[in-house]
């Protein structure tokens, strides 16, 4: 197969991004990668979606081209549009969209819509492209927490996914109880660098209990133990601390018992609580010896439009393309997916 350029669009829930990869054969190469993340939402502790369709309005134009024009890419040059079809906010989803049909259309080129969780979990093939199925995937994110068997990409084999919080939520909320500006996962992080472990007792909620997840009570005993805080100023450092090793216990518990029961010897965490350091090294120190734990950088593993066009450039790569009555969803099993649980959440 000859050269292909692939144009990806992310505008999920509060970035805006476009990147172009180019694929000789089935390795991808990144020419460039833009995210603008919007600010205005700092304000109000949380996504507005009102506002965040909005500013990707404004933005979504001027990023397209500077991911272009960075990659010295010209629109003729494209070989397909890759763009975020869901989860996430519908009118946020709404305007990437109707922007990749609208130059899908012009170029008369092929159009794929993609699962936002089917590019988090091809972001580590852009730095790492070793990395094949078969592997355990652990994608934690602001609004998911799923743990995977991936058996070939494509297909993929849920294990199980939480029945409340999503994992990065959990570290937002208690950011929040901490004082911390939103989204606040680094924050807490940054902050449990400086805290002393074992001052607070926090549960490890299921942790027995095979491939199930739920935060929601470890989120209610951090509010306790804030609230009966006598001096919350010296005791969040301590407080930050014993929640994250409480939650990377939990994933670690849960992500190591995959790797075992499954019989592999490759782990991936994607998502953006990937991010987090003392989570990648706890389950390499889990796994040593037994499987190695491939994680993206953090540029990768936040939302961006690299992973998008690196999972749509597979999908298309592979005679794939979605059509212009492709809908925006909120909600969507993951594509290829096998083995799903009678789990909600
Ligand atoms: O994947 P992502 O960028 O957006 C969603 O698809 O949700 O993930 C964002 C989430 C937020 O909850 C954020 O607080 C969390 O990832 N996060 C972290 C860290 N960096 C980002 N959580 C824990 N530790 C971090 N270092
Ligand atoms: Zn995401």
């Amino acid at each position: 197969m000859a050269t292909r350029r692939i144009l990806g669009i992310e505008t999920s829930c509060d970035e805006t991004s476009a990147a172009v990869l180019r694929f000789e054969d089935e390795q991808a190469a990144l020419q460039s990668l833009v995210i603008l993340s919007q600010d205005i939402h700092r304000v109000f502790g949380g996504v507005v979606p009102e506002l965040a369709s909005r500013e990707h309005l404004r933005t979504i134009g001027p990023v397209v081209e500077r991911a272009l024009a960075e990659a010295g890419v010209g629109h003729s040059q494209l070989d397909g549009i890759a763009v975020t079809a869901g989860p996430g906010l519908i009118g946020s989803l709404l305007v990437g969209l109707m922007y990749a049909k609208g130059l899908a259309y012009g170029l008369g080129k092929p159009l794929i819509g993609v699962h936002h969780l089917e590019g988090h979990l091809f972001a580590p093939v852009l730095e790492d492209p070793t990395l094949r199925p078969p592997f355990v995937a652990l994608l934690v994110s602001g609004g998911h927490t799923l743990l995977l068997d991936v058996e070939e990409w494509g297909r993929y084999h849920l294990l199980g996914e939480t029945q409340d919080d999503a994992a990065g939520e959990a570290f937002d909320k208690v950011g929040t109880l901490l004082g911390l500006e939103y989204p606040g996962g680094a924050r807490v992080e940054q902050l449990a660098r400086t805290g002393t472990p074992g001052r607070f007792d926090f549960p490890r909620p299921m942790i027995r209990d095979g491939y199930v997840f739920s935060f929601s009570g470890l989120k209610t005993a951090v509010l306790r133990a804030v609230r009966a805080s006598a001096n919350l100023e010296a005791d969040r450092a301590d407080l930050a601390r014993d929640f994250q090793d409480a939650i990377i216990d939990v994933l670690v518990t849960k992500t190591t018992r995959a790797v075992r029961e499954r019989g592999r010897t490759t782990a991936m965490i994607g998502g953006g609580v990937a991010c987090n350091q003392a989570l990648a090294a706890a389950l390499a120190h889990a796994l040593q010896g037994e499987a190695r734990v491939v994680v993206a950088t953090p540029r990768l593993n936040t939302d961006n439009a690299a992973m998008i066009a690196a999972a749509g450039g597979w999908r298309l790569g592979r005679g794939e393309h979605s059509g212009f009555r492709l809908e925006p969803f909120d909600a969507a099993p993951l594509p290829g997916l096998v083995g799903a649980l009678a789990v909600s959440g």
